[in-house]
């Protein structure tokens, strides 16, 4: 594949500075940007934020915000769905407006494929992405085809187990998710990964240099034209 750039930063501070500058110089008021949840993008995302309260930045910085993905499942307003923690993290402060899956809908397949058709007119500039131990993006999991498209995924037992953190019990993290799929996340402009960490550095290493293999999805960044991953150095080391 294409040679990603990689981009190596000192500390998260610098991760989040260089992940704000990639993805507000993809943007203009017009545009729309993809939104990913989790802890990796929460620096830049804190970043633009303050760029946008010191005037640093045009406003809006965006159309409005697509989520990457949500969980199926949780009751409405929970604090844990990905819409409510992009609110809470980044649109809210900005001003943007989230559209995302409905993680309620009463045919979760059937609203997998109405997003997938809203995405398809949405025309995103710049999609946020962080990834997973195991190489998923979004929660395209390992062994997602490489031309998927929004759908509902059974998310793994790792992932499930990463992302308890966030809940009260293990119990209580949604076994499924809306994602988007990797050939729907292929069609942002610009992609930027952000990802910090030694327990991530396996998974960065398989998506810069690895075959793209739907084995580690994130591999497919290397078919991208505009393709960026952010991390610090222990993300990047090599072992
Ligand atoms: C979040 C998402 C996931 C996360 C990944 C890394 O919307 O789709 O792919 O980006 O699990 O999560 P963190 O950043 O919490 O390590």
């Amino acid at each position: 594949g294409r040679t990603v750039r990689h981009l190596v930063r000192d500390d998260a501070g610098q991760v989040a500075a260089t992940a704000a500058d990639l993805i507000l110089e993809a943007l203009d008021g017009e545009s729309a940007i993809g939104l990913a949840t989790g802890s990796s993008p929460l620096g830049a995302y804190e970043e633009i934020v303050r760029r946008v309260r010191a005037r640093a930045v045009p406003t809006p910085v965006a159309r409005c915000g697509y989520l990457l993905d949500e969980y199926l499942g949780l009751p409405t307003g929970d604090p844990n769905s990905y819409a409510s923690v992009i609110r809470r993290e980044v649109a809210d402060a900005v001003g943007l407006d989230v559209r995302g899956p409905d993680g309620r809908a009463a045919d979760p397949a059937a609203e997998a494929q109405r997003y997938e058709r809203e995405l398809a007119g949405a025309s995103i500039a710049v999609q946020v992405l962080g990834i997973g131990r195991n190489g998923h993006l979004g929660f395209n999991e390992p062994g997602s085809a490489l031309d998927s498209t929004t759908r509902v995924v059974r998310l793994t037992e790792t992932t499930r187990r990463d992302n308890a953190r966030f809940f009260d019990s293990s119990e209580q993290v949604p076994t499924h998710a809306i994602t988007q799929g990797l050939a729907t996340i292929m069609r942002a402009r610009r992609l930027v990964l952000i990802a910090l960490g030694e327990r991530k550095a396996d998974a960065v290493r398989a998506a810069l240099h690895g075959t793209v293999d739907p084995q580690w999805p994130a591999s497919i960044l290397q078919r991208h034209p505009d393709a960026y991953v952010v991390t610090d150095r222990a993300a990047a080391a090599v072992r």
